[in-house]
């Protein structure tokens, strides 16, 4: 990749083709104190109101630099990094991440230990970049005093906030209006599907475990849904087609959204999972297509509580569990309450928290 000059004109050369770049997505990234805010990195002039008869008068390539000057007699200089970056055109650090799938084979997952600066630390980059390989991780060692979750959570983002709360007290108790507060074994779901939108990360932290049972369950629902895809492709399109209705109520709230089992992005790869049977309503569909959907919906549910795919463990005190909502299951075997305390705390943050820690991290050791 290169830039070019000839005759007051930028291109791109790729190697296989020569582009021209147009002389106005240069003059909207002007550089300097005049043009963009010193701290946020800011624009300080509104590009969308500008004349678009925007003309190159003079251009040259020194040391790493662009220099240009416009007909409106804005000179600069651009860095020709900053730019090649640009013509890439592709998240460099979150996407660049390849997803490691995972079944119950799953060994030595790296587990990391919280210390004081955690979250200004390298170990802190390293533990999202095993996120986003893995899908979740396990932080010990993490206080349990006064709901530190919620401080966790808002030193590597800011905690997403539902109708449960700020965070939510995970033990048995009367008149639950989640099943998650009984002692019955939970099988593999993903949580709130029934929100717009689903909230992305669930943090799970163990203060009091002193129970036989209640042991923890993971399912990778990628490494699930890309082996049905090979296995049985009529059953991984039809849940990639018909959006089901998800439905949670309560007292306060009827919660309500609509979602592929297995959803997919626009290049047809895999972006989410949501699975909670005891939640979902496929509409009335034409009886044959009803068959196929739930034929393919037994097959993957099936995927999901076999234990090829699924990794057991016993969380316990000071352990923090995060994981990807959007890609990860989970569920806890059943305990019996007369053994002793169970008692654990979750709350969400989102994408945007894991991903901007991520990037200043990697900004600020230069990684
Ligand atoms: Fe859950």
């Amino acid at each position: 990749m290169k830039i070019e000059l000839n005759d007051n004109k930028v291109f791109l050369n790729n190697g296989n083709s020569v582009q021209e770049i147009h002389p106005f997505w240069l003059r909207e990234r002007v550089d300097g104190d005049k043009f963009l805010d010193k701290g946020t990195q800011q624009r300080l002039f509104d590009p969308s109101i500008m004349d678009r008869k925007i003309i190159i008068e003079k251009a040259q390539i020194k040391n790493g630099f662009l220099e240009v000057g416009f007909n409106d007699g804005v000179n600069s200089r651009i860095n020709i990094n900053k730019l090649e970056i640009e013509f890439l055109n592709k998240d460099t650090v979150v996407k660049s991440i390849p997803k490691k799938m995972w079944d119950s084979t799953l060994k030595d997952v790296k587990k990391f230990k919280y210390n004081d600066n955690f979250h200004e630390s390298k170990e802190m980059y390293d533990l999202l970049i095993s996120f986003y390989e893995f899908g979740f991780v396990i932080i010990k060692n993490v206080p349990t005093k006064n709901n530190f979750i919620v401080d966790f959570a808002n030193s590597v983002g800011s905690v997403r906030r539902t109708n449960f709360g700020e965070y939510f007290d995970v033990k048995s108790k009367n008149d639950p209006n989640d099943l998650a507060y009984t002692t019955l074994p939970l099988s593999p779901h993903t949580d709130n599907p029934y929100r717009n939108p689903v909230p992305c990360i669930q943090l799970l932290h163990c203060i009091e475990n002193e129970v036989k049972g209640g042991f923890s369950t993971l399912v990778d629902g990628f490494t699930v849904t890309e082996n049905l895809k090979k296995e049985d492709p009529d059953a991984y399109k039809i849940l990639s087609e018909v959006k089901v209705r998800f439905k949670f109520t309560d007292k306060s709230v009827v919660l309500e959204d609509w979602s592929e089992l297995i959803h997919l992005d626009e290049n047809k790869e895999f972006k989410q999972v949501r699975f909670s049977p005891r939640l979902d309503y496929v509409p009335m569909l034409e009886k044959n297509k009803l068959d196929l959907y739930y034929k393919s919906r037994k097959k993957l549910s099936d995927l999901y509580n076999s234990e090829k795919y699924r990794i057991e463990f016993k969380l316990e005190p000071k352990d923090l569990m995060m994981m990807d909502n959007y890609r990860i299951l989970h569920g806890r075997t059943k305990f019996d309450p007369k053994e002793g305390k169970r008692f654990l705390q979750g709350c969400y943050i989102d994408f945007d928290s894991t991903e901007g820690k991520l990037r200043h991290l990697k900004r600020k050791f230069n990684l």
